[in-house]
């Protein structure tokens, strides 16, 4: 359970590589350090026995000559001298105890078998000691041998206290480095945790949360896309919200107006006249209702379908459309013009492109005075293919212009006038085209007309 936890993680096996480095420098180290200090000792007793064993070569058939010069020779050295015969009797010593017994180790065996100096290392007691020992030569004939030995308990102890030493600083660095590790894997792993946090928060429904981690990295470059994330989550609820809001808004109005239109009838006797009047408004806010509804089921559709696009001929389209028409432009004798080349192909999605191109004339006609007209025109500027739908209608405010893709949107607020939409339509339309990565732009001038250009990635 600890152990899921990246910080941890991360300080072990860092942890564990420190340690390793660490023990095995220290341990190489004083390897070598306790090598080289053995090294010099022999070395230097090397050349003593050497020296000595020269020194009492002309000595070996004055025994008193050897006796005196035994402990003399001693005093120089830190250690003690013996002079052996080649059967291995003392015949001179340096503390001048032990003449006359007969010494028996591997290195004065070695000595007077090879003609060689020779050393070895013995445990006494507490003490570490070293005899060397190197043959007396006489016209290559062994005659003797010299022998020191000598205490190497203070080397031993100089490692050990190093090796201690070295022990302490090794534990302190270890704890240092861990120290650190969790310090830095706290670094690190804080941002990731408390972007946990945050994404739990929006989980549970705060989708407004925010991380406040302001670094260069890649978690910071996370966190600032957390943030916008959750700043999107936040609006698109917020477009929900407000637009159920409006939806219900709207369903109250002609709903209320039907309500009232019938009470009066069914209060009051009237004539067949009055029921006929009222009736025909109860009509009209039917419609209203109906038409709210049938753009509401097109705005459910497209939260869910994906785009299928495909090749289409512009002008065909744009005629099918422009017969669809042909009642309602009857009416205010409005002339609608394809001014699109007929060869041209554009790639998008049928329907919705249809849709789009339905509502703008749809407003085109509706926001028009009579004998005007709409035009739909192709352009291609450089790359830029671009498609307009022209009138000669009212022109919409400057203040609303921003304001005509928002659902329910109406520059007409009262909803007495007759031609008023439910203020969806252009709100389908930049859906759609968001859908197809396309882009839409309005001009337009007050009494003159108005012109929408979809720009056509
Ligand atoms: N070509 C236009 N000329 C003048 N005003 C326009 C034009 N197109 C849109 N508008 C204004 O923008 C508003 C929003 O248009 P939109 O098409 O979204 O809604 P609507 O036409 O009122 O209703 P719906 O299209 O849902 O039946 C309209 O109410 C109208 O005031
Ligand atoms: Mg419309």
């Amino acid at each position: 359970m600890m152990f899921n936890k990246l910080s941890i993680k991360m300080t072990f096996l860092y942890g564990l590589i420190i340690i390793i480095t660490i023990v095995y420098l220290i341990f190489i180290l004083m390897f070598k350090y306790e090598d080289n200090q053995f090294k010099k000792n022999e070395i230097e007793y090397l050349s003593y026995v050497n020296m000595f064993s020269n020194l009492l070569k002309d000595d070996m058939s004055n025994i008193t000559s050897l006796i005196d010069k035994t402990p003399e020779y001693g005093k120089s050295i830190d250690g003690r001298i013996l002079v052996l015969n080649s059967d291995g009797y003392v015949i001179s010593d340096e503390y001048n105890k032990i003449i006359g017994e007969k010494i028996t180790n591997k290195e004065m065996t070695s000595s007077i078998d090879n003609k060689e100096e020779s050393m070895g290392y013995y445990k006494m007691d507490n003490e570490y000691i070293m005899i060397i020992t190197a043959p007396i030569l006489q016209i290559n004939e062994v005659v003797g041998v010299v022998l020191i030995s000598t205490s190497v308990t203070h080397i031993k102890q100089d490692v050990q206290s190093l090796r201690n030493q070295a022990a302490g600083i090794s534990v302190i660095a270890i704890i240092i480095a861990f120290v650190l590790l969790i310090f830095t894997g706290k670094k690190i792993t804080k941002p990731v945790s408390k972007l946990t946090d945050a994404s739990q928060s929006i989980l549970k429904g705060q989708l407004n949360t925010k991380v406040d981690i302001t670094r260069k990295d890649e978690i910071g470059k996370l966190a600032l896309t957390f943030n916008k994330m959750s700043e999107e989550l936040y609006k698109l609820d917020e477009n929900r919200r407000r637009f159920i809001t409006n939806v219900s808004h709207e369903l109250k109005t002609p709903l209320a107006s039907i309500k009232a239109l019938i009470e009066s009838l069914i209060n009051s006797k009237n004539d067949i006249d009055t029921y006929n009047e009222y009736l025909t408004d109860v009509n009209v806010e039917i419609d209203r209702l109906s038409g709210l509804v049938k753009s509401l089921l097109a705005v459910a559709r497209l939260e869910e379908e994906k785009i299928k696009k495909e090749p289409m001929n512009l002008y065909l389209e744009i005629q099918r459309i422009i017969r669809m028409f042909e009642p309602l432009t009857n009416e205010k004798n409005i002339n609608i013009i394809n001014k699109c080349k007929e060869d041209i192909v554009i790639v998008a999605d049928k329907y919705k492109f249809k849709e789009v191109i339905i509502n703008l004339i749809d407003n085109g006609i509706k926001y028009n005075r009579d004998n005007g007209y709409v035009e739909i025109s192709y352009r291609e500027k450089m790359w830029r293919k671009m498609l307009i739908v022209r009138d000669s209608g009212q022109g919409i405010p400057k203040e609303d212009i921003n304001l005509i893709f928002d659902n329910f949107y109406r520059v007409d607020k009262s909803r007495k006038n007759e031609k008023g939409g439910s203020g969806i339509g252009l709100y389908i339309v930049k859906k759609i085209i968001d859908l197809h990565q396309w882009s839409i732009t309005v001009n337009s001038q007050l009494g003159k007309g108005t012109e929408f250009i979809i720009e056509i990635g």
